[in-house]
């Protein structure tokens, strides 16, 4: 059973995790999905897949108030983020969908019509939550050609989708990245084999370095916080990413 934890809270603005579901098939990559609350209106970041759907919305209703969900905010297409779409739909058809521009004829083969989908410019763009305002952050080719980040400046917590995404075994499955050295064993490969761009990386590290963030928040494994932050950007800075590994084997996890 997925639990859902509190990361940030003050007065009605809260961010909170549903991570770590024991239960899952092994078959299926495990996936962290925050919720941002205001108020009375919420969104949930990359929901999840149609198979882990009951697990999702379990923990939501039970570490939340359901009622208040209005959007989903879908870092890129992949099946891991948001192929549960029509389910959350079934819950409430008003919902509405973030997401790049790029994916508005894709998307719908999950679920939803012309208008669930709110399309982002490449640019990105402002999001209300109650009366927080969260930007969508752009980051494309990391790894999705149409892929954005969500930011919070007043939380000062980054959403990254698959950036800073980490395989993790088992008995080191730590909500909060412990360890940053032995942790980035288990986020090499899966970066250096995922981003298709140093040029992207680059652009996204002096981005990222620039907001002042206490949290970086990843759809798979651990939560990079506090120093371990600016460590996971220059570690990401620095490393050999994308098409010319594919001229030799690429390193594992
Ligand atoms: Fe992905
Ligand atoms: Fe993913």
């Amino acid at each position: 059973m997925k639990r859902m934890e509190t990361l940030f809270e003050q007065g009605p603005h809260r961010w909170a995790v549903i991570a770590r579901d024991p239960e899952r098939a092994s078959a299926l990559i495990d996936t962290n999905e925050y919720l941002v609350s205001h108020g009375r209106e919420s969104l949930l970041t990359d929901p999840g897949g149609m198979e882990i759907f009951p697990a999702v919305f379990a923990a939501l209703a039970n570490g939340a108030d359901a009622s208040t969900l209005r959007w989903i905010f879908s870092s890129h297409q992949d099946p891991d983020v948001v192929s549960s779409l029509a389910l959350w739909l079934e819950f409430n058809p008003a919902l509405k969908c973030y997401a790049s521009k790029i994916w508005h004829t894709f998307l719908p083969h999950y679920g939803g019509n012309a208008d669930t989908f709110i399309c982002l410019p490449d640019e990105g763009q402002t999001l209300q939550v109650g009366t927080l305002t969260l930007q969508a952050m752009p980051a494309h080719y990391l790894h999705s050609s149409g892929n954005f980040h969500l930011h919070d400046p007043v939380a000062r917590i980054l959403f990254t989708g698959d950036v800073g995404a980490a395989m993790l075994p088992p008995e080191e499955d730590t909500l909060f990245v412990h360890d940053f050295d032995r942790h980035c064993r288990y986020a090499r490969g899966f970066h250096q084999r995922w981003m298709g761009s140093r040029e992207a990386v680059l652009d996204w590290c002096d981005r990222a370095s620039a907001l002042g963030l206490d949290m970086l928040c990843p759809q798979h494994g651990s939560i990079y916080q506090g120093a371990d932050v600016q460590r996971f950007i220059n570690w990401f800075s620095e490393l050999e990413v994308g098409a010319g590994l594919g001229r030799r084997a690429p390193a594992s996890a």
